[in-house]
């Protein structure tokens, strides 16, 4: 009898052991990014058994067990291929290599597309991580030549290139997102020695810092100015709770965007952006305990509102990027402990789940009701991304 009750306490100890190491963030060492990574490689791996050949991914909803498609014309369409470079290079994993060849060439019309500014989203996190990786000079041609189509979108009298493409002629829109583009001119002033790509980035960068930024360092989600005079008509937004809310995704796009001018050109006023944006969010009373953000500081019904996953990953790869800049170590913990939480059952799918996206609970547009709390390509590139930077700042 004494024995039966040993071993039944022995049994309640381990199950309550493994409930909370469960329930707990595991600590991310080396061998812990590698588990990730090596699991990110399997969902990717399903993920591509079902993806129809002529197709992008997009999102998959778990309610239905149904997934969410695009064509190459869609902002998100590199990053899968991106994605899959990315687990190519910290795995070996030829497999993904083999895919990110198969879906690159159906990617690569986009090059001429003059009719949207995703192009550094589209074109860089695909074709910059391809000529990264292996240096193949056709790769190089589409980046430029990406950067070109993105060049002609610059105003000169704004300072800015034109985001979003509207009927009406006064009106020339830009939102923060666009920070994010800036990445592939910078790198196509580098393959050619021609310097404009640059210099509109630049230009872009600091009508950015001046207009989209409120004293407290949350940024708007929409200027629109006037392209007749160059001022600001209209600061307000699109995909975020109210005008003066600080939509989440969009300060993370800031936040990574400034990080990023600040290593392609070593301007101070860049790094200085960068760490106000990152301690405004940082310090941000509606920043839950486990830093993965709503998916905007300020969204009504909090602490009910939905967090955004992809937020949260696009702020902790900005955050180890602004760490690497920064002699104070206030970043490093938080980066980490989001990389935690997103590779915790919480937000990481189980194997097999999820159509092979690697998070769950990224929101793309709440006002719009559109993609409500479901896995997103960006959420897991930047996840990636993250895990990989982290995996290089290991002792
Ligand atoms: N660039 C669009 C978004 O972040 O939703």
């Amino acid at each position: 009898m004494k024995f039966l009750f040993i071993i039944c306490c022995a049994l309640l100890w381990v199950a309550n052991t493994s409930y909370a190491q469960q329930g707990k963030p595991a600590s991310l060492n080396a061998s812990a990014i590698n588990a990730k990574l090596k699991d990110a490689v399997l969902q990717y791996k399903y993920m591509m058994k079902h993806l129809p050949g002529d197709s992008f991914p997009r999102s998959f909803y778990p309610s239905t067990g149904k997934y969410f498609f695009s064509n190459a014309e869609w902002w998100c369409s590199g990053f899968y291929p991106g994605s899959l470079l990315l687990l190519y290079e910290e795995t070996g994993d030829k497999k993904l290599l083999a895919e990110a060849h198969r879906i690159l060439p159906m990617l690569q019309s986009q090059q001429f597309n003059k009719g949207t500014h995703d192009l550094g989203f589209m074109m860089y996190c695909s074709f910059g991580n391809a000529f990264r990786l292996e240096k193949n000079n056709s790769y190089k041609t589409i980046i430029i030549n990406s950067a070109a189509s993105l060049k002609t979108r610059f105003n000169e009298k704004i300072g800015c290139l034109r985001s979003w493409n509207n009927s009406n002629p006064n009106d020339f829109l830009v939102i923060i997102d666009n920070m994010m583009n800036l990445e592939l001119l910078c790198e196509a002033t580098r393959m050619t020695g021609d310097s404009s790509y640059y210099k509109v980035a630049v230009t872009h960068a600091n009508t950015t810092m001046a207009n989209h930024y409120r004293n407290d360092y949350s940024s708007w989600h929409v200027i629109n100015y006037d392209p007749a005079t160059g001022n600001v008509k209209q600061k307000k937004t699109a995909q975020g709770a109210a005008d003066s809310s600080a939509w989440a995704r969009g300060q993370s796009w800031g936040l990574y965007g400034f990080t990023m001018m600040y290593r392609e050109t070593k301007d101070i006023r860049y790094l200085d952006q960068a760490v106000h944006i990152a301690d405004y969010l940082l310090s941000h009373p509606q920043l839950p305990a486990d830093k993965i953000p709503y998916w905007d500081y300020d969204a009504p019904g909090i602490p009910n509102a939905l967090r955004d996953a992809s937020a949260a990953s696009i702020m902790a790869s900005a955050l180890l990027e602004l760490q690497a800049y920064h002699t104070d170590a206030r970043y490093l913990p938080v980066a980490k402990q989001i990389l935690q939480v997103l590779s915790s059952e919480k937000y990481h799918a189980k194997a097999g789940a999820n159509g092979g996206f690697i998070l769950e609970h990224s929101v793309g547009s709440l006002p719009a009701k559109s993609e409500v709390d479901v896995p997103l390509t960006y959420a897991d590139y930047y996840y990636i991304e993250a895990l990989a930077r982290l995996k290089k700042m290991q002792p």
